[in-house]
């Protein structure tokens, strides 16, 4: 059966243009009413500017990284946006051209001999932004934290962490967060022909502490992992890469990736004391984990799983993509056997999906849902334009969609202060809405997502497609 198109692509290219201006003010445009008990801040990253004077940027993941910090006090809401001003930023501005190559497809103008053996690239912190330890920080996983001042966004610089993260260290964009201790876990992949893992732990005073270091065979493209109460859990995608197109300056790094045919993933199960043990599965690529946890002698993980790697096709422009061609992310269960390193796999959930989450203090539990972006079809490939509940215990669903003309990302769980069940809070999600050329905030009540939103909150602007954020129950705004 051919089903009829969700989207228009000139409504989601729309969701791709820079936000120049940098804002802060009461929403006043609500529809619905704001729950009280609602309380904190939202933070939120991603790519806020897709190119420098008009000098596009080769792919999203390349655009500059803005934080989004939406408040929510008193049954109002205050909205704030501010970039990450690195000192490449600032440059690049200054200069008002592209100077930095990109990781994902960004070339500096001036063909191959601008870009021959130009590998300094720039710290665009424009993946994920978290509030630990008492303090802001907005993470890009080739580099180390920016720290920021919650409070007014203002960019304060690297973070080091009292100088156990050296310069040249890396830290991930998804480091998990410990429900029973509220510990931070985190790691850096130095990858080459050998990569080297290390793991750390941030406690919440903020001292960071290195409890693995190991050296692994092949290059390492580790995004994500999985946290449960012993183990650190990484899926180790059976990639290559050939750096030499990227250093004579014809490709992107993040081209000249390639999927190995016929060779197995690799999941790497790290324990607290940082001992590895080695397993492994069929080939997929993965980003993303939704969770894991131990049971019966096993660990029970679920992931967003591609069948390849989901590379935009070489010389073809982001915005033309075709969404029929792009492989789509499906979630998957693996039941690893501690005793016998015999792994599992079957599909949970088979519509294309991505950006998963679970309440986070289920985090490394026996949970029952997983929140993430879906397509609005039940089959094919497009734009996440739908939320989607799954039961991941009886395989159950439940579907909000903004199509045709809403465009979403990463919802946000954020648990009801008296809740006494795992769905009992709050699904916070931005949806760009074409017609309207603006975002919306939307809340809605993760218990029955179906139903109609409890509030849609309408920005004044455009937010463009944004990569991870976190809440916190900890108000902070600079509204008067
Ligand atoms: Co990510």
């Amino acid at each position: 059966m051919v089903q009829t198109s969700s989207f228009t692509k000139t409504d989601w290219q729309k969701g791709y243009k820079s936000l120049k201006t940098e804002y802060s003010y009461w929403v006043n445009d609500i529809e619905g009413e704001l729950p009280k008990s609602l309380q904190g801040t939202l933070f939120r990253n991603g790519p806020g500017l897709l190119d420098v004077n008009g000098d596009r940027y080769g792919h999203p993941f390349d655009g500059d990284g803005m934080i989004c910090g939406i408040t929510f006090t008193e049954g109002k809401v205050h909205f704030a946006n501010s970039f990450v001003k690195t000192p490449e930023f600032l440059a690049e501005q200054q200069a008002g051209k592209i100077l930095y190559r990109g990781v994902f497809g960004t070339q500096k103008s001036g063909g191959l001999l601008q870009n021959i053996f130009n590998l300094k690239l720039k710290n665009i912190a424009n993946t994920n932004v978290i509030y630990h330890g008492q303090k802001l920080l907005a993470l890009w996983e080739a580099s180390r934290p920016y720290r920021l001042n919650p409070q007014t966004l203002e960019t304060i610089g690297v973070e080091n962490f009292d100088g156990n993260l050296a310069a040249g260290e890396v830290f991930t964009a998804h480091p998990k967060f410990d429900p029973a201790t509220g510990d931070m876990y985190a790691f850096g992949v130095d990858a080459g022909v050998k990569s080297t893992i290390n793991l750390y732990r941030v406690d919440q005073k903020g001292t960071l502490t290195r409890f693995a270091k190991e050296k692994v065979e092949g290059f390492c493209f580790l995004h994500d992992f999985a946290f449960t109460p012993n183990y650190s859990i990484f899926a180790q995608n059976p990639v290559k890469f050939n750096p030499l197109p990227f250093v004579l300056g014809f490709k992107s790094a993040g081209s000249c990736i390639d999927l190995q045919p016929n060779t197995p993933t690799k999941l790497l199960l790290f324990d607290r004391t940082g001992k590895l043990t080695t397993l492994e599965t069929d080939p997929c690529f993965i980003f993303h984990h939704a969770n894991a946890f131990e049971q019966d002698g096993k660990i029970i993980l679920d992931s967003i799983c591609y069948r390849d790697y989901p590379k935009l096709e070489s010389g073809l422009d982001f915005l033309d993509v075709n969404f029929d061609r792009v492989i789509p992310g499906q979630l998957y269960r693996f039941e690893i056997d501690l005793a016998t390193g015999k792994v599992e796999k079957s599909v949970l959930q088979d519509r294309s999906c991505e950006f998963p989450v679970v309440h986070p203090d289920y985090v490394g539990q026996n949970y029952r849902y997983c929140y993430m972006g879906a397509i609005a079809n039940s089959s094919g490939n497009a734009p996440l334009q739908a939320i989607m509940k799954v039961n991941v215990q009886t395989g159950e669903q439940q579907i909000h969609s903004f199509a045709p003309r809403g465009f979403i990302g990463e919802p946000t769980f954020i648990p009801r202060p008296d809740g006494t069940q795992e769905d009992h809070g709050w699904l916070v999600v931005l949806v760009f809405d074409a017609a309207s050329d603006r975002t919306d905030i939307v809340v809605l009540d993760a218990a029955n997502i179906s139903e109609p939103p409890i509030a849609t909150i309408h920005l004044k602007h455009h937010i463009p497609f944004g990569l991870h954020g976190n809440f916190t129950p900890e108000i902070w705004h600079r509204g008067k």
